[in-house]
């Protein structure tokens, strides 16, 4: 039968095999705190890759060090990590997946511990532990984190460049795409938002001016990676608070960001401040959707699509270009392979050749 789901996507000159992808998911799991991908990413995407996803999104990986979530984060600022995220590349390339990259800076939320095995999880890292100063548009911390530093001139600069020399390691690194990382309160989002946005200089005050790190990043990701490359965004369409950014507002900013050449929005939201967020099946669906008609600008939804026929509904009813499932994947890594043939769509080309007889019915062990 044929699918929306299991039809390929074109952007620019990346054909992607479906439209069942990978989100981003941080795995902190880079125990020697050097940025380097390891054994662990190596199988954790390739299983992705084999398990049948159309791209797989590598997780936030700093631009910077002090851009990390977590000290035990990805990085992308030089040669060995580089060459980690090849092997990488090549993992999921012998696969048949698509793979890109977050490129990510965390800004005020940066520097905190990990859930498992650390004291204070969630919360900042010692600066005696290996944490770091952290820093923000405005002096003005995430509720229970330090406190950031409000970067200046030459350190918005600096996150600029930095961004642009991730984004030539990734293709110099074999990756097919990279996202820019402006959701979940983390150093673009802060920027966007009002909520964590004080600043009175051209990067505060009016959207416009609350867009401009964003776009300046986009601009020299843009400049710098090859013009057949898609460039994608993930943005918190809403902060989900009374004062902060809305649906409409985003709205006008990826008005921008397409006009800007990025080919894909990855809709997702909150994460800049504590709300009350309605979590349930598909609920940040409508948020991509309307963005998606208010700038026809193609979108990837997001969260909480768990089910091949929610995510093929999706798809084949044009509420989004791409459906994302994240924790699914974690718990069946081989989910694409199973949408595919539940939803009876060709799943045979997606099936390793030596797990095909996990697939036949009725037959002997041997
Ligand atoms: C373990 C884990 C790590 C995550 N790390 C990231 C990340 O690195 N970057 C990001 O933008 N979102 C991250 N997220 C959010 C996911 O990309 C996704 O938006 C979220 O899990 C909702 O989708 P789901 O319901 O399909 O899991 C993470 C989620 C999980 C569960």
């Amino acid at each position: 039968m044929s699918t929306a789901l299991f039809e390929p996507i074109t952007l620019r000159g990346l054909t992607v095999r479906n439209r069942l992808w990978v989100p981003p998911m941080c795995q902190y799991s880079v125990d020697a705190r050097d940025g380097v991908a390891t054994d662990w990413h190596l199988v954790h995407y390739g299983s992705f890759a084999r398990g049948g996803a159309g791209a797989i999104i590598i997780e936030a990986t700093g631009v910077v060090p002090e851009g990390r979530i977590s000290p035990e984060d990805l990085g992308l600022w030089n040669d060995e990590q580089e060459r980690a995220l090849a092997h990488v590349a090549e993992v999921v390339h012998a696969h048949g997946a698509a793979v890109g990259i977050q490129l990510a800076h965390a800004g005020r939320k940066a520097s905190v511990e990990r859930e498992w095995g650390t004291t204070n999880p969630g919360r900042s890292v010692a600066l005696t532990a290996g944490g770091w100063a952290t820093v923000g548009p405005s002096a003005l911390a995430y509720p229970g984190l330090a406190e950031p530093v409000a970067l200046d001139g030459p350190g918005l600069d600096g996150v600029v460049a930095a961004f642009a020399d991730a984004a030539s390691r990734a293709f110099a690194a074999g990756l097919d795409f990279v996202e820019v990382h402006a959701a979940h309160g983390y150093l673009l989002h802060e920027f966007l938002s009002p909520l964590s946005n004080l600043r009175d200089d051209e990067y505060g005050g009016s959207p416009q001016n609350r867009a401009r790190l964003l776009l300046r990043v986009v601009d020299a990701v843009r400049a710098v990676i090859p013009q057949t490359a898609p460039l994608v965004v993930r943005l918190s369409a809403t902060d989900w608070i009374d004062g902060g950014i809305t649906v409409a507002e985003s709205s006008q900013l990826v008005t921008w960001l397409g006009e800007h050449g990025v080919d894909l929005i990855n809709v997702s939201s909150g994460g800049n401040a504590p709300a009350r967020i309605p979590v349930g099946p598909g609920y940040q669906v409508p948020l991509a959707t309307a963005i998606r008609q208010a700038t026809g600008v193609p979108v990837a939804a997001v969260g909480m699509i768990d089910d091949p026929w929610q995510a093929e509904q999706i798809v084949a009813t044009g509420l989004a270009d791409v459906a994302l499932a994240g924790r699914e994947f974690l718990r069946d890594p081989s989910f694409g392979i199973h949408a595919a043939r539940r939803l009876g769509a060709d799943a045979e080309p997606l099936i390793p050749a030596p797990y095909r007889r996990g697939y036949r019915q009725a037959q002997g062990g041997r």
